[in-house]
């Protein structure tokens, strides 16, 4: 008898398995946050800018409200010039190894050198956003060129970004300041940057003795950008420095770096100027859907990443528990119940989604794919403006005002740009009517620059730059921007407007 139930049993289980399994997808079929099984479609055209098929979707009817901040983000590194003695500037001399071949760290053994040169063209570069009509612009302060050795800062550097401060309020530009936007100085990362709980206290100082500089002039202050990609570009992947493949360290560096970013919130709350500074990490949230939705381990792989990359970093400022746990790494656990309190607005970076498919390759067990209909970007991210829509509301469960600290294309033929701001500015005037509190706007980024481990190739800019001689050339697809910046601005800073007020 008990024969003839095993191999009943053997025979219906698969079966009753995958009926169970039907059953749970279409009870999780598409839900507007960030892992769904399906990725929430709205009715677009069929992705020709003139295609007439709007039919469900108006671009046009836009609403942003008055006082929204509309400005574009850059990076120090990857504007500046100059750069010579950071993690990065050590990197693109180097080469790593790559399915067994040695191969340069950057792109085609490209450096950073001077190919924008912000440094010296920073008026002429506030006058780009004056063009544009912005009235923020976010940017990162160079820590490698701020405090060339810990301990001593650099008076003209310090006095350069106090120029560069006194200019964009003058021209009603509000400064946002990224204090850590993936380079560091040399120093730091010999010391073993955020490996170490104990060089924390680097990072802390450098946060403090900038605070101090620029906060009489400055609201904003973004601590963190970004500690997933940093993480899994230096600690997963290996392309950025210091290019290690490990998920223990990628586990030991994020909960250093989350506590990192809690000590300094407090420390800066607690000095002059701190209760009504705006202080906020910002993290970059890709959706990972399955790449076939019948496929468990596919299931299973996206809910992985959406965990690593997405979820980690939010639980922590919605539970104040860090709980690092993957396979194959040890599981790091910590409460900090400070943490839910932590951030005065969350700076969200959104770009687009990923399919994750479980076929493992010579690098990682899951492979990242695009399905053959998705219009691409240079990058091998597709237009996904519902994303925006998905990573608002996924955000918004934190209870802070959202910012929109980055979103942009990479596109060099210029062929992608004005649909992409169409749909993705559509996208976060929806979710705004649609009661979400985000407050401003940042494309990525003003003009072509270095993009990290891919050089100069990606041309994100809605300026054009020659890299031989530096000019800047307004691209016909950013006009679009340029005219809904210019509709919906408020054209005065609401600090400049009380003063005048009262006077
Ligand atoms: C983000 C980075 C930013 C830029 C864009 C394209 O992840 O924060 O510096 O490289 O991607």
């Amino acid at each position: 008898m008990w024969l003839f139930w095993l191999l009943y049993g053997l025979l219906w289980s698969p079966v009753l398995g995958w009926c169970l399994w039907v059953t749970f997808l279409s009870w999780s079929k598409v839900d507007s946050d960030s892992w769904s099984i399906e990725p929430l479609q709205w009715t677009w055209d069929d992705g020709a800018p003139e295609a007439a098929d709007r039919s469900k979707i108006n671009t046009e009817e836009l609403y942003f409200p008055p006082g929204f901040l509309w400005g574009v983000a850059t990076a120090a590194h990857q504007i500046e010039g100059n750069c010579n003695n950071s993690n990065w500037s050590e990197w693109e001399k180097k080469t790593r190894l790559w399915r067994g071949k040695s191969i340069p760290c950057i792109r085609d053994g490209q450096k950073v050198g001077t190919h924008v040169d912000h440094l010296n063209r920073v008026e002429e570069d506030i006058g780009l956003m004056t063009e544009l009509g912005l009235n923020s612009y976010r940017f990162s302060i160079d820590w490698a060129k701020l405090e060339p050795s810990p301990g001593h800062f650099d008076k003209d550097f310090i006095e350069h970004y106090h120029r560069e401060i006194a200019l964009l309020k003058k021209a009603g530009i509000e400064p946002m300041i990224t204090l850590h936007h993936f380079s560091h100085p040399i120093w730091f990362e010999e010391m073993g940057g955020f490996e170490r709980a104990d060089n924390l206290t680097y990072f802390e100082n450098f946060c403090v003795r900038m605070f101090a500089e620029y906060s009489p002039q400055v609201k904003f202050f973004c601590t963190i950008n970004e500690p997933s990609v940093y993480i899994q570009g230096s600690y997963v992947t290996g392309i950025f420095p210091p290019g290690k493949m490990d998920l223990n360290l990628a586990g030991e560096v994020m909960r250093n770096m989350m506590i990192g970013h809690v000590r300094v919130y407090y420390r800066l709350k607690q000095m002059e100027n701190g209760s009504t500074a705006q202080i906020g990490i910002v993290h970059d949230t890709f959706q990972m859907h399955p790449w076939n939705k019948w496929n468990p381990l596919d299931v299973l792989g996206s809910k992985v990443l959406d965990f690593a990359f997405n979820k980690l970093l939010f639980n922590f400022f919605e539970t104040g528990i860090f709980d690092y746990r993957l396979l194959g790494a040890k599981r790091i656990v910590f409460s900090e119940p400070k943490a839910k309190f932590s951030n005065d607005f969350i700076g969200l970076n959104y770009y687009s989604h990923y399919h994750v498919q479980f076929w493992p390759t010579e690098e990682a067990p899951l492979t990242l794919r695009h399905p053959s209909s998705s219009l691409m970007t240079d990058m091998p991210h597709p237009l996904y403006p519902e994303g925006l829509y998905c990573a608002i509301k996924q955000a918004a469960r934190l209870g802070r005002p959202i910012y929109i600290t980055e979103n942009g294309i990479a596109d060099g033929d210029d062929s992608r740009r004005h649909l992409y701001l169409k749909r993705y500015l559509y996208a976060l005037s929806k979710a705004i009517k649609d009661g979400f509190d985000v407050r401003g706007y940042y494309y990525w980024t003003l003009y072509d620059n270095f993009e990290w481990a891919e050089g100069y190739n990606m041309r994100f800019g809605l300026y054009h730059v020659d890299f031989e001689t530096q000019k800047r050339t307004l691209r016909d697809g950013s006009k679009y921007f340029q005219k809904v910046v210019q509709k919906f601005r408020v054209k005065e800073l609401p600090d400049a407007k009380e003063k005048k007020d009262s006077q």
